[in-house]
């Protein structure tokens, strides 16, 4: 009776193990589809907003004169193996550049602009590309698309063959550019210029005019890069933000000691640009002798002594110049130099002067940042270079810039 009794109590037990386990199982299958179905509900949530998103931002710069491309971070991380070190093609003040392969086989720059500098709303940023992506000229880089995702701002521009002028002129390659071409340079950035500053429909001043901005292309045509940059930073971090010391030897002394901005500012660089391109060297080498350390100086000097055809790199003399045409531009370059904003041309006029339009005006007055050494020190290392020496005026005097005023 006691047997049959505990048999029948361990069947119900048994079977209410086996219902209870049951139960529970069954509540966590239905937990597990509930927390499933929320996830696919929050992943599906998550995409629209992000395509409506995207579709905003589409939308907002397809109002635009020409569609500019949005492209998502992951097409960007693709394009650039992940942004790895081996596609990096330099770093400025504004963060890394990357080359990158789009899937049509598109070459493209990548520019990571730096978060932290920035600071932007995406709205912010969208309109400034907006505005950049509005201004075209055939001596100006252009900007294919964008990218904003979280903090991160990309700029996509066309890759351009022939990387940056710094790479020719300062001789970290060995590509030997004749007259002709170092000239259709000269003149098409300061087409470039002129643009930005007279002809499209906002006034840019550029505030960064230096040999590492002018890209070029396979035929070695310029084009001015970076331009509107400054708009997706501070203020005061713009300025500050570019590799200081390079970039000080082609900032106008009105826009260095007082922060005044204008067109002349980019007029006083494209001298400094100018002189770099002709002398195949940096605006300032400390490594020289101390009368050779700052180009516009040094140039000035020599024009002085009526020895400026002297600046000229050697292999491109040896390669055969036309001095009157090289003087000319010399002095072209003397006129965007001078020390008073409202001395120097207008890019209109420089360019005019360039193409031969109209005649070279004006004598051209000292260079800015003349007086930084004594009298002294000046004559001691002027003296040693300054002994008899033929002058040009023995090839064609009228090709001369005109002689500067006596100090
Ligand atoms: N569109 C482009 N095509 C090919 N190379 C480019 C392009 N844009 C930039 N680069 C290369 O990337 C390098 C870094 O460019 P970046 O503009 O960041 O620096 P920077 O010009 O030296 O300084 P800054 O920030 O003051 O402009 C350049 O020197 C140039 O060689
Ligand atoms: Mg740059």
């Amino acid at each position: 009776m006691q047997a049959s009794g505990s048999s029948s109590e361990m069947r119900f037990s048994a079977l209410f193990f086996f219902l209870g386990a049951i139960t529970v199982l069954g509540i966590l299958l239905i937990l597990m589809i509930i927390y499933w179905k929320f996830d696919k509900a929050k992943e599906l949530m998550k995409s629209m907003l992000r395509n409506k998103r995207l579709e905003a931002s589409k939308n907002f710069l397809n109002g635009n004169l020409r569609t500019i491309s949005y492209f998502d971070f992951n097409t960007l991380k693709k394009a650039t193996k992940n942004f790895h070190s081996g596609y990096l093609l330099g770093r400025g003040g504004f963060g890394p550049v990357y080359r990158g392969k789009l899937a049509d086989g598109r070459l493209v720059a990548v520019k990571k602009l730096s978060a932290e500098k920035s600071q932007q709303g995406e709205s912010e940023f969208l309109s400034e590309v907006r505005m950049i992506t509005s201004i075209q000229h055939k001596n100006l880089v252009r900007l294919l698309g964008c990218c904003s995702d979280g903090s991160q701002r990309v700029l996509v521009y066309e890759y351009m063959k022939n990387r940056s002028l710094d790479l020719m002129i300062y001789g970290k390659n060995d590509q030997f550019l004749n007259w002709n071409t170092r000239f259709q340079i000269i003149l098409g950035i300061a087409r470039g210029l002129q643009y930005l500053h007279e002809d499209s429909h906002v006034r840019i001043v550029h505030r960064d005019i230096k040999a590492s901005n002018i890209l070029l292309d396979e035929k070695f045509q310029p084009k001015i890069g970076d331009f509107g940059l400054a708009r997706f930073f501070p203020e005061d971090q713009a300025y500050l933000s570019t590799t200081f010391a390079g970039t000080l030897g082609y900032t106008a002394p009105e826009y260095a000691i007082r922060g005044e901005l204008s067109e002349k500012a980019d007029i006083y660089s494209f001298g400094v640009l100018v002189l770099e391109i002709i002398s195949c060297r940096k605006n300032t080498n400390l490594t020289l002798s101390s009368e050779m350390q700052y180009l516009p100086e040094y140039a000035w000097k020599l024009y002085e002594r009526s020895r400026v055809i002297e600046l000229v790199d050697p292999r491109m003399r040896e390669d055969g110049i036309v001095e009157n045409d090289v003087l000319q531009v010399i002095n072209v370059a003397f006129l965007c130099l001078q020390p008073h904003a409202n001395q120097r041309p207008p890019m209109s006029e420089i360019v005019a002067m360039l193409t031969c339009k109209v005649k070279t005006v004006g004598t051209p007055m000292r260079p800015a940042f003349m007086d930084r050494r004594n009298k002294r020190d000046e004559n001691l290392s002027w003296d040693s270079i300054s002994e008899p020496f033929p002058s040009l005026t023995r090839s064609d005097s009228s090709s001369l810039p005109p002689q500067p005023p006596p100090n």
